[in-house]
């Protein structure tokens, strides 16, 4: 990496301002129900106070609450939660900035201290300077470890990198690791799983990964624009018109550049999107009325056939809608393939690392982002603004 880490830092009595993503998400009790990110900041804090750090002042955004204080979007069910998993007490301060959030930070009794949610203050996402200053004020160094945040230049993720010292916590470093590697020097063949709803939401990544890798296989809504640019019945699949011209140049440029872009050739379909709604498996043409909810056995069979010589692969978005049972088997499957796999298996964050938390095999997997659209920015080839702005080693 080409900017200061956690190692390149002497932390002796140092208080450290440290950047989490714990945007969790919560239950309507505000329950968290999936603490992953929480877990995936503990060895950056547990380093720092191995290495003698006076404090770690924790901030963080939850949710959006758009610059307004919004009791459902707290951190303080985090200080909790962080409070059990660290094994180390945890201050909980109800502001994030002030005269008042400096005295009770530094005073504080407990070595690790969390602030309340940047976001609070419409300050953050404005990038303000002032705020930015403020929340550097507050410590002697500055660590990043918040990958799921690093797209966005806010005060706490761009702006205080201007007025501290700024290192990437061990999460950032190994999140670029991994998916910078597994981009730029992918052991081959370097298969790409591409899914979700949307074409529109994967043009980049496309655009990025189809002359790196050997073959992109897509799944979900989005490759149903495909089919279509390939002249293909889809009935009432979904279908982004706008990026039928598009699909058909990415066909094309596959052909060019030839590398395999291979599509559903069978589908779950139904009349209507309900998880009890009958369904049935159809071939390539889909006729009116129906809608592809799922790839359906042989395409699993294609896809498996294709993946099962790849060394490296890099998977973004469900291929059906997994979060109804009924329609979850073509993502349970892949999931389940490639868990027995050698290769290398990346896995963006968001919706694909839910569907392989879902299918419990978390650990089969050598890397699962914790960042959902900073991972998919990342396989875009875009800088992240949280990385750019640390200091350079
Ligand atoms: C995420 O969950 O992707 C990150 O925490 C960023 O959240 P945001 O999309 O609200 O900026």
């Amino acid at each position: 990496m080409s900017k200061l880490t956690i190692k390149d830092i002497d932390f002796k009595n140092k208080t450290v301002l440290v950047r989490a993503d714990f945007n969790v998400p919560q239950d309507a009790d505000l329950k968290i129900t999936d603490d992953t990110r929480i877990r995936a900041t503990l060895p950056t804090l547990r380093y720092l106070l191995q290495e003698g750090a006076k404090k770690i002042v924790l901030v963080s955004h939850l949710g959006r609450p758009d610059g307004k204080v919004v009791a459902k979007y707290s951190l303080k069910p985090v200080a909790q939660r962080l409070n059990e998993l660290l094994g180390e007490p945890v201050k909980f301060l109800d502001d994030c900035v002030g005269e008042n959030i400096k005295k009770d930070a530094s005073g504080a009794k407990e070595r690790v201290v969390l602030l309340e949610n940047l976001r609070f203050h419409a300050e953050e996402e404005a990038n303000d300077p002032n705020f930015a200053k403020q929340l550097a004020s507050l410590a002697d160094v500055f660590v990043n470890d918040a990958f799921g945040t690093a797209h966005r230049a806010h005060a706490s993720t761009e702006g205080v990198a201007h007025y501290l010292k700024s290192a990437a916590g061990l999460l950032l470093e190994k999140e670029i690791e991994y998916l910078g590697n597994a981009v730029q020097n992918p052991k081959r063949p370097f298969m790409v799983i591409l899914g979700g709803a949307k074409v529109s939401d994967k043009i980049g990544v496309i655009e990025n990964l189809l002359p790196k890798c050997d073959a992109i296989l897509i799944g979900g809504g989005m490759a149903y624009t495909f089919l279509k640019a390939q002249g293909k019945n889809i009935g009432n699949s979904k279908l982004e018109k706008d990026k039928l011209d598009l699909a058909k140049s990415i066909l094309a440029k596959a052909g060019q550049l030839k590398k395999e872009i291979i599509l559903p050739i069978d589908n779950i379909v139904v009349e209507n999107i309900d998880p009890n709604a009958k369904a049935e498996v159809m071939g390539e043409n889909i006729p009116e009325g129906k809608i592809a909810v799922d790839i359906g056995p042989k395409s699993i069979a294609l896809f498996e056939e294709k993946l099962k010589a790849a060394k490296t692969i890099v998977w973004n978005g469900p291929l059906g809608i997994f979060e109804m049972d009924a329609f979850s088997k073509g993502t349970r499957e892949i999931v389940k393939f490639i868990s027995g796999l050698s290769a290398t298996t990346i896995i963006g964050g968001g919706d694909t690392a839910a569907a392989v938390a879902k299918f419990k095999l978390e650990d089969k997997m050598t890397h699962i982002s914790t960042g959902g659209g900073a991972s998919l920015e990342f396989l875009e080839g875009k800088t992240l603004p949280g990385v750019a702005a640390l200091t350079d080693k």
